[in-house]
Order: structure tokens, then sequence, then C-alpha cells
């Protein structure tokens, strides 16, 4: 069994992708998850040849099924769970008065449903590393816009505060088991999902993906009985 385990979702590209790279390369088995499969494996293939313990399987994650399958998987492989990283999103903006309910639902179903089913699924194997070590933890990827919810991205905007009050409803509820979740709530970041603004914001002033690893670095080195709920980065000029 590896000694220590990870879950990471929307690991093919972006945060995702540089969250599983860390973990990896601080020893942990991860599996990684994305929707398209030909990304995915060749994302777990560059992994591997850097010598990292890598389990993947595509699946979409407004799909219950694949939710399942995906943590069945790791379970079948590594037999443990320390970090799950629920960073898979997706954002479609729109007016309200032109919402389409498929888009909707799409968010609502990948940006919160998947992170519920996921604690459910993950329950037993996060509290079995609870009660071995104490520090069991769940990454969650929320948004700034979950603290300060912005028009026309305004259904992204209530899944991401959705998020964020989950996670503090974990907290409450599994704290007492030794898992510890935290909201991440990033401005911008330089990643694929953040094209469609760059018109207007360049690349370069943005936060980068590697500010979201030193977060994740430092809320696993603090000790056991330190719980941060949930951390906020803006960028530059940027107020909540
Ligand atoms: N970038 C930002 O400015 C920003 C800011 C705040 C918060 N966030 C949040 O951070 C997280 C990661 O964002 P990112 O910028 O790294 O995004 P990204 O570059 O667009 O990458 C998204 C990842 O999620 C996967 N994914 C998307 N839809 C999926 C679905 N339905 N089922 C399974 N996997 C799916 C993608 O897989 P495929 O490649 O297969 O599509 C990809 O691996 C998201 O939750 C996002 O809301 C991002």
């Amino acid at each position: 069994m590896a000694e220590r385990a990870a879950i990471v979702t929307g690991a093919s590209r972006g945060i995702g992708l540089a969250l599983a790279e860390e973990l990896a390369e601080n020893g942990y088995a991860v599996t990684i998850t994305a929707r398209r499969p030909e990304g995915l494996e060749r994302t777990a293939q560059a992994l591997r040849e850097r010598g990292f313990d890598i389990e993947h399987l595509a699946g979409n994650m407004n799909d219950e099924a694949a939710i399942r399958e995906v943590v069945a998987r790791h379970r079948e492989r590594f037999g443990r769970l320390d970090v799950l990283v629920n960073n898979a999103g997706v954002g479609i903006g729109a007016p309200a008065h032109q919402h389409q309910t498929k888009f909707v639902d799409l968010q609502l179903a990948v940006n919160l449903r998947a992170i519920v089913l996921f604690y459910r699924e993950c329950a037993e194997l996060l509290r079995a590393a609870g009660a071995e070590h104490r520090a069991a933890l769940v990454v969650n990827l929320a948004s700034i816009a979950g603290k300060s919810p912005q028009p026309w991205l305004s259904v992204y905007s209530a899944t991401k505060a959705a998020v964020v009050a989950y996670t503090q409803a974990m907290n409450k509820e599994l704290n007492g088991d030794g898992i510890k979740s935290v909201a991440f709530c990033p401005g911008f970041v330089d990643t694929d999902m953040s094209d469609f603004v760059k018109a207007s914001i360049p690349a370069e002033e943005m936060l980068r993906p590697s500010d979201i690893v030193e977060a994740l670095r430092f809320v696993l080195r603090v000790s056991p009985a330190c719980v941060i709920p949930e951390i906020v980065f803006q960028r530059r000029g940027e107020t909540l």
C-alpha cells in the first residue's frame, strides 16, 4: 500500500495538474481524473515518465457513476486516501434573462454536486487516514467569485459560494474525525479557464497555478490541530 495517496479531479491541466504534481513530488500516489480521455492520458503518461505513481481514469464529474468509479479505482489501486482535491470546475457566463437550463445544471453538478458526492464516496477512506494521523485533507476549489459574486458569472459565483459553505459545514462535521477541509478562493489564475478575460486582464497580471500550490504546501504543513477553513487569493489591485 502507498504511504500517502491523493485524488485530484480536473488534473489534466491548469490548477489541478499543478496540485497533482506537487503531491506526486512529495511522495503521494495520485489518482488523476478529467473529462476528456486524450488529455488526461497524455498528462498521466508525462507524470509517470517522471517516476510518479499515477492512476488515471477519465469521467465527467456531472455523472454520479463516474465519480463512484474514480473512487473505487483509487481504492483498488492504492487502498488509502490522505488528500482529496475537488478541483474540476466549469464557468459559463450569461445575463439573468438568458440562462440556458443545461448550463445552469452543468455548473451546479460539476462545481457543487460532485463535491458532495466525492465526500460521500471517500468518507470511509478519509476517516481511516484521519484516525491514523489526524490530518486527512480535502481541498475544494471555490473562487473569489464565491466571496464577491459577479454579474454575468452569477451561477458560477453561486456554486462557488456554496462550495465555501459546504467546506465550512464539513469542518464542523468532520474535524473530530481528523479530516480537515479548506476552500481555495482565487481571483483570475492564468490557465485556459481565464482565456476569455485575457484581452482585458493580461496573463502576467493574473495569479499563477504555482500560487495555489504554495497554499497547498501551507495547509499540508500546519499541525493537525490547525484548521485553515479558506484562503482568498486576490490579484494586486483587486478588492472584494
Ligand atoms: N482559472 C481561474 O481563473 C480560476 C479562478 C478561480 C477558481 N478557479 C477554479 O479552479 C478550478 C480549476 O480551474 P482551472 O483554471 O485550472 O481550469 P481549466 O484550466 O479549465 O482546467 C479544468 C480541468 O477540469 C476538468 N474538467 C472540466 N469540466 C469537467 C467535467 N465536467 N468533468 C470532469 N472534469 C472536468 C478539465 O478536464 P478536460 O481537460 O478534460 O476538460 C481540466 O482538467 C475550477 O474549479 C475553477 O472554477 C479557477
